[in-house]
């Protein structure tokens, strides 16, 4: 799960807790919904996308095929009897779905609370739709940092003063050796800042995901489950 620090949040108490984890299922409920057989799946990581997996398995459809974006979701799908291939075996995906940090009026997105946020943003852009899950109090009116980042370890120093401020995380490296890493500063304009970042050499890649990305948002709360329309539009079948 994404840690407060990197959520830039405060720990919510246990009731808090329990009623985020009931909308969390409810959003992955939903989502879940679209999985239909014979599919191409790109599932994410998190806490969110844990709910995920078992409701896409309890729909039992026929020829599912799914790319993970991190070992601990792959683990997971496994163990759920999910069928797992690589991106590059499957080229285009049907559908993503994905949980997110922040969520804001306009479809920004920063993810990577868990550090995964690298290959999740490929398996979003490699799918037909993609789908953000999350629960209500990650939708914002305003970004605010942190912005995770995944870096090459080659002159990460300097990488880190061009990014300045931003700190290393005390986490392991990506899958793919990345360290990861967070922008601390403030996010006055995210289109501004993901060119920014993007842009300094060394960044292999930041949790900054651009609207354009995102096909639709599930937000689930107490008044139950919102459909957001995201700015990629989606094919054909809607929730
Ligand atoms: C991992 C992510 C997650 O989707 C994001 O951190 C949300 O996590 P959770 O569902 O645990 O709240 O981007 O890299």
């Amino acid at each position: 799960m994404a840690s407060p620090r990197a959520t830039g949040r405060q720990r919510p108490s246990l009731s808090d807790s329990e009623a985020i984890a009931r909308h969390k299922q409810a959003a992955a409920s939903a989502a879940a919904e679209l999985i239909e057989d014979g599919m191409s799946v790109g599932l994410g990581t998190g806490s969110t996308v844990a709910f995920l997996l078992p409701a896409i398995a309890a729909r039992g459809c026929e020829g599912l095929r799914c790319v993970a974006t991190s070992p601990a979701t792959e683990r997971a799908a496994l163990a759920l009897g999910l069928s797992i291939a690589t991106l590059d075996e499957l080229g285009e995906l049907d559908i993503a779905i994905d949980g997110a940090d922040q969520i804001d009026p306009q479809g920004w997105l920063i993810k990577g609370g868990g550090g995964a946020h690298t290959r999740e943003k490929i398996v979003a852009a490699a799918a037909r739709r993609f789908v953000v899950i999350a629960s209500a109090e990650k939708a914002v009116s305003r970004l605010s940092p942190p912005v995770p980042l995944e870096l090459l370890s080659f002159g990460v120093a300097r990488t880190l003063l061009a990014l300045s401020p931003a700190r290393l995380r005390d986490s392991p490296v990506s899958p793919d050796g990345g360290l990861i890493a967070d922008y601390e500063g403030p996010i006055e304009d995210p289109h501004g800042l993901a060119s920014r970042l993007s842009d300094t050499p060394g960044v292999v890649d930041h949790g900054l995901f651009a609207p354009e990305l995102t096909s639709t948002i599930v937000i689930a709360g107490e008044r139950g489950v919102e459909v957001r329309p995201g700015a990629k539009q989606p094919p054909s079948k809607s929730l």
